[in-house]
């Protein structure tokens, strides 16, 4: 069947436009190119988000003037930092890492970009975590890039905590390129997870490297 994105028969995206488009609409300052090289220096997995794709994590949080956002996996802070350049004046980001080196590095990366007030960077399985943040609620958006397994628990979180109309955003939606593997059982938590995005938020799968779901909570 003819590729209704295409009207050539080539994909359009190249290393060459997609630097470009990074470099014109989503340019690192020093402080965002020293998160975004942080796992590459520190030997941690680079699996931070894309240029683009942080940048669009910016823009989402200045559309809905986002206050209280929330954060499931940090990584080295990159995302974060991306959530907090959206927000409205008075608002924070609570990010939620597992990993103890990590969530040092992420530290220092925030208190170099002047964010150490905007985001706190809490050491803590999620679902612990989350339940400790609850009474600073409702949230206006719920940011999930984690363990994959988890997806559905935390979606379930979400809905629970997200204010009407606030946002929640899951990375890597197409399971690394295994969402259809039918072995797999993460790969049917994925599958959970998009079935229950789809039921209980207005959703879509943002067709990003490895997918992203957007939905707006009712
Ligand atoms: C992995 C995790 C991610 O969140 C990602 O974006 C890419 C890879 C991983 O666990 O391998
Ligand atoms: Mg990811």
């Amino acid at each position: 069947m003819a590729d209704p994105n295409s009207r050539t028969g080539v994909k359009y995206s190249t290393p060459e436009i997609q630097s470009f488009a990074d470099q014109t609409h989503a340019p690192h300052d020093a402080a965002l190119e020293r998160a975004f090289r942080a796992p590459d220096q520190h030997g941690m997995p680079a699996i931070q988000l894309g240029v683009s794709e942080s940048r669009l994590l910016t823009l989402l949080m200045q559309l809905i003037a986002a206050r209280k956002v929330v954060e499931i996996g940090t990584l080295a802070g990159y995302s974060a930092q991306r959530l907090a350049r959206g927000l409205a004046p008075g608002g924070k980001v609570w990010t939620f890492e597992i990993e103890p080196s990590y969530a040092q590095i992420a530290r220092d990366n925030i208190a170099a970009a002047g964010l150490a007030d905007t985001i706190e960077v809490r050491l803590a399985p999620a679902l612990e975590g989350l339940s400790a943040i609850e009474p600073e609620g409702p949230f206006d958006a719920v940011f999930i890039d984690a363990d994959k397994a988890g997806y559905p628990e935390y979606a379930r979180w979400a809905k629970r905590h997200l204010r009407r109309g606030g946002l929640l955003i899951g990375d890597n939606s197409y399971y690394f390129g295994q969402l259809l593997d039918r072995q797999g059982a993460e790969a049917a938590r994925m599958r959970e997870f998009h079935a229950y995005m789809s039921e209980h938020f207005d959703s879509v799968c943002i067709p990003t490297p490895d997918g992203m779901v957007l939905a707006i909570a009712r």
